[in-house]
């Protein structure tokens, strides 16, 4: 076997980064940087690591009758890098907590597990250490270290990964040519508008307006919001069967009748062609700053998840109702889609910060408006698609 080749196949698996701890038979600590630690069995807990055979540091540690695996940070790449050297100081500011057993449990860890050894069993010229699991926690659920291709790096929720892709400025200037459209529709309507584009897996804030004695809406221009039920229905109801099963499946809906009815939901939203949401007012403080942390941070997939369920929570304000033009109704928003070549999505025009509670009629002259507002865009979209197919005029990226 050719050591290179089967160094270089085996290091495109990427891996996580764990320091393994111990008291050594001197009282000192002791710790070793390990790629290779996997979790084994639950019943019995097991976990294991391999050390090479002519690792001195794990002579050290093989001793000691407790030792911690501790879960790296990314931001612990510079500790990673001391103690995977041949310095001679390597817990010199180092803090630390004894875990229950006394085996060092690193600050700024991510996750700490004590373990006694179970077995030792060659495996070539690695060991392979069998610890059985005493006593384990989460210290910092924050993004882990990790390693790949001979480098370090970190996780990244795909879905920040997407708001950042060349799509996004390709939304950004389909909403500036939608600018004179939207302004107007403002004026008219004096609410806020917003220009909404789907991203990946986000929906991306990329345009607004605002009508005269209304505060801009309140996800100002740039904010990303997960592409999941109920969050963009007119996009997704315009966007294919694939694309509506991810939207129902990415808000954790396990249920088949509950995702029968947001199929059902989805088929009424092309057929009327806009959708209504009624956030209740007291309930509009949380609903942003849950959004807000979903934008601003850099999630982790648990984080990720406890802020979808919170947003599922609010899928009721998202419900269809029948328009009564006399009844009285507290629309929140109202949302339209720009449709281009075989109804293509491209676009969400949204109302908001309308004035409550408004009549039926009121809410249907609104619908209206942003459906004038929203062709209008269409056409100016595509004139511009043609133009440039003509070879004058600027160009309009994402079109077709
Ligand atoms: C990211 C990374 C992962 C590593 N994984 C392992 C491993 O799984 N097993 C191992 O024996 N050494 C591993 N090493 C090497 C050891 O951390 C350490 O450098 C080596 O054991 C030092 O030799 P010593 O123990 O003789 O002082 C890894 C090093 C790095 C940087």
């Amino acid at each position: 076997m050719d050591g290179r080749l089967f160094r270089d196949v085996l290091g495109h698996y990427p891996t996580g980064v764990v320091l393994v701890t111990a008291i050594a038979a001197d009282g000192e600590p002791v710790g070793m940087i390990v790629g290779s630690f996997t979790s084994v069995s639950l019943d019995p807990p097991l976990v294991a690591y391999l050390p090479t055979t002519s690792s001195y540091t794990f002579g050290l540690l093989r001793g000691a009758e407790r030792f911690c695996i501790n879960v790296l940070s990314a931001e612990q790449e510079d500790l990673c890098r001391r103690f995977a050297g041949r310095g001679d100081d390597k817990w010199a500011g180092v803090g630390w907590t004894p875990s229950p057993g006394g085996a060092p449990v690193l600050d700024g860890a991510v996750a700490w597990i004590e373990c006694s050894t179970e077995a030792i069993t060659e495996a070539g010229d690695h060991y392979l250490v069998l610890g059985r699991v005493h006593d384990l926690g989460v210290l910092n659920p924050m993004a882990p270290l990790l390693f790949f291709q001979g480098g370090y790096g970190r996780f990244t929720m795909s879905s920040v990964v997407a708001a950042s892709s060349p799509d996004l400025v390709a939304s950004i200037r389909l909403a500036e040519k939608a600018r004179d459209d939207i302004e107007m529709l403002a004026s008219r309507t004096g609410a806020a508008v917003d220009v909404v584009a789907a991203v990946g897996s986000d929906l991306v804030f990329v345009g607004a307006a605002t009508g005269a004695d209304v505060a801009p809406s309140v996800p100002t221009l740039g904010t990303r919001i997960p592409l999941m039920a109920p969050l963009g229905e007119q996009y997704v109801a315009w966007a294919g069967e694939p694309a509506a099963e991810r939207w129902i499946r990415r808000a954790g809906v396990a249920d088949p009748e509950v995702a029968q009815g947001l199929r059902s939901r989805l088929m009424l939203a092309r057929e009327r062609g806009w959708s209504l949401s009624r956030l209740d007012p007291e309930d509009e403080l949380d609903f942003y700053q849950t959004l807000r942390d979903y934008t601003e941070s850099e999630l982790v997939p648990a984080q990720e998840r406890a802020l979808r369920d919170r947003i599922v929570q609010y899928s009721r304000s998202y419900e269809p109702v029948q328009i009564d033009p006399s009844a009285e109704y507290c629309a929140h928003s109202l949302v339209v889609p720009v449709l281009g070549k075989d109804n293509k999505p491209l676009l969400n025009i949204r109302l908001v910060n309308l004035p409550r509670p408004a009549t039926g009629e009121q809410v249907l002259a609104w619908v209206l408006e942003l459906r004038r507002c929203a062709a209008s865009v269409a056409s100016r979209l595509s004139e511009d698609a043609r133009s440039q197919r003509l070879g004058h005029g600027t160009s309009t990226p994402g079109w077709g």
